[in-house]
């Protein structure tokens, strides 16, 4: 597997993230402002935690990040709860209940990805069913009228029916693919508002 160390791993480094993945998020969320003070954002596929990581600062004390992973992750902030689990084992309301009575989830995000075979088509797939479950996440999380799903998606055959998915659950689907995702990469990004 090629590992580059690009311009954006360095930067991650040097501002102390996890992952160069970090830019993807912060680019998003120069365009599409995402982040309020005191929200709460459910962080799905959050390992090593970069996003929790950037989310984390962005909602200060008062907001709280929920952050999911099948790997676990640990010292990511005061106001992040780390759940180690496979995101098609969970149901939404032990999320609800970790998030505790009274509050609401104002973002989902997604960088959930499957491990890759190699083989296109299938690694699409994988990614598609990933998304399509957090999707349902937001759908039922996310209070109506409300609230916003960034989510990555593999590029191919299913996207667009994916893409018309979301736009059944949301008012203004944009897609998106930052800078700092690489150009040969098959990702893109979905943010649904
Ligand atoms: C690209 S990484 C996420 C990077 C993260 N956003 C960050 O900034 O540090 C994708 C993650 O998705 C997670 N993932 C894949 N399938 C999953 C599943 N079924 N349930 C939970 N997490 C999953 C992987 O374990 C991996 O850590």
């Amino acid at each position: 597997m090629k590992k580059v160390q690009d311009h954006y791993f360095h930067k991650a480094r040097k501002e102390g993230y996890r992952a160069r993945s970090v830019y993807k998020l912060q680019e998003a969320d120069r365009k599409f402002r995402i982040f309020k003070k005191g929200s709460c954002v459910l962080d799905l596929g959050a390992a090593p935690g970069a996003w929790s990581q950037y989310a984390s600062k962005r909602l200060g004390k008062a907001g709280r990040v929920i952050s999911v992973d099948i790997n676990g992750m640990k010292g990511l902030g005061p106001n992040v709860t780390v759940l180690k689990g496979d995101i098609y084992e969970l149901e939404p309301q032990f999320l609800q209940d970790c998030l505790g009575k009274g509050r609401h989830f104002d973002i989902v995000l997604s960088d959930m990805a499957p491990r890759t075979t190699g083989n296109r088509s299938v690694d699409h797939l994988r990614s598609i069913a990933l998304a399509e479950t957090a999707l349902s996440f937001a759908n039922s999380l996310l209070l109506p009228g409300r609230g916003c799903f960034y989510c990555k998606v593999f590029e191919g055959s299913d996207l667009l029916e994916f893409r018309q998915r979301c736009q059944e659950v949301f008012k203004s689907v944009k897609t998106f693919k930052p800078k700092s995702s690489r150009a040969e990469s098959v990702e893109i990004f979905l943010f649904c508002k």
